[in-house]
């Protein structure tokens, strides 16, 4: 099963294909996570990336394809992947689409979480990820067992650059302008799916759960 998921930046994406992942036992895949890896271990990907990600831009579409047809060639992805915060433009899913064809394969979802740009805001100032295995956390819904330490791994969570709010709503720009003709491409294809994003993460799972089966 491959499944793409589709949202505003703090929408959920993140926090549903970890669970989508766990049940269906397929890679998730967040070239978000992959870009803040190579922040962290210092990589010339990491540094050309920071420079887009910390003004709330893109990263260049040549660089992100790349990369990302790299790691759905892997092993692990032979059984289907979910994909996290790509396609984000209408290149990259043009890309993804050809590279697909190629292997007479296609996307079977492409799940939007619906949130609107007020919640959005609001909630990722409480936002905090874990710099190692980047699970994700908020500070009053899904709060850490100790403050600061990620529970699966033990390392230290953060409050990402990128979450500032002036970049939050710069991103928020982004997405509506480069990301959300996402939406009607793939309701051409037939394979949109919408979710409501605004209500608690197990009841949007179990919205998507429906829809996968
Ligand atoms: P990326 O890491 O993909 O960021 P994003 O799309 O902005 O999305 P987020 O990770 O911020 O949000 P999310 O939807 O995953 O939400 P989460 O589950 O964490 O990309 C970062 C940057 O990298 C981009 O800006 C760009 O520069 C670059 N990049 C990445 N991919 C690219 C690409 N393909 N092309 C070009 N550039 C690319 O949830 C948010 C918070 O809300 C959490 O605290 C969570 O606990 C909480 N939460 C989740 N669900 C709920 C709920 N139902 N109720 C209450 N709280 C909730
Ligand atoms: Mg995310």
């Amino acid at each position: 099963m491959k499944i793409i998921m589709l949202g505003a930046p703090g929408a959920g994406k993140g926090t549903q294909a970890k669970m989508i992942a766990e049940k269906y036992k397929i890679p998730h895949i967040s070239t978000g996570d992959i870009f803040r890896a190579n922040i962290k271990e210092g990589t010339e990907l990491g540094k050309e990336a920071k420079s887009y990600m910390d003004k709330g831009a893109l990263v260049p579409d040549e660089l992100t394809v790349k990369i990302l047809l790299d790691r759905v060639a892997k092993d692990d992805c032979k059984n289907g992947y979910v994909l996290d915060g790509f396609p984000r433009t209408i290149p990259q899913a043009e890309v993804l689409e050809e590279a697909l064809n190629k292997l007479g394969d296609k996307v079977d979802y492409a799940i939007d979480v619906d949130v609107p740009d007020e919640n959005i805001v609001r909630r990722m100032g409480g936002r905090r990820a874990c710099v190692t295995c980047g699970a994700t956390y908020h500070i009053e819904h899904v709060p850490p067992k100790q403050e600061g330490i990620c529970d699966k791994c033990g390392s230290e969570l953060i409050l990402r650059d990128d979450d500032k709010p002036e970049t939050v709503s710069k991103r928020l720009k982004v997405y509506h302008e480069q990301t959300q003709p996402l939406i009607d491409f793939y309701t051409k294809k037939g394979i949109l799916k919408t979710v409501d994003g605004t209500v608690d993460m197990m009841d949007v799972f179990a919205a998507i759960t429906d829809i996968l089966g």
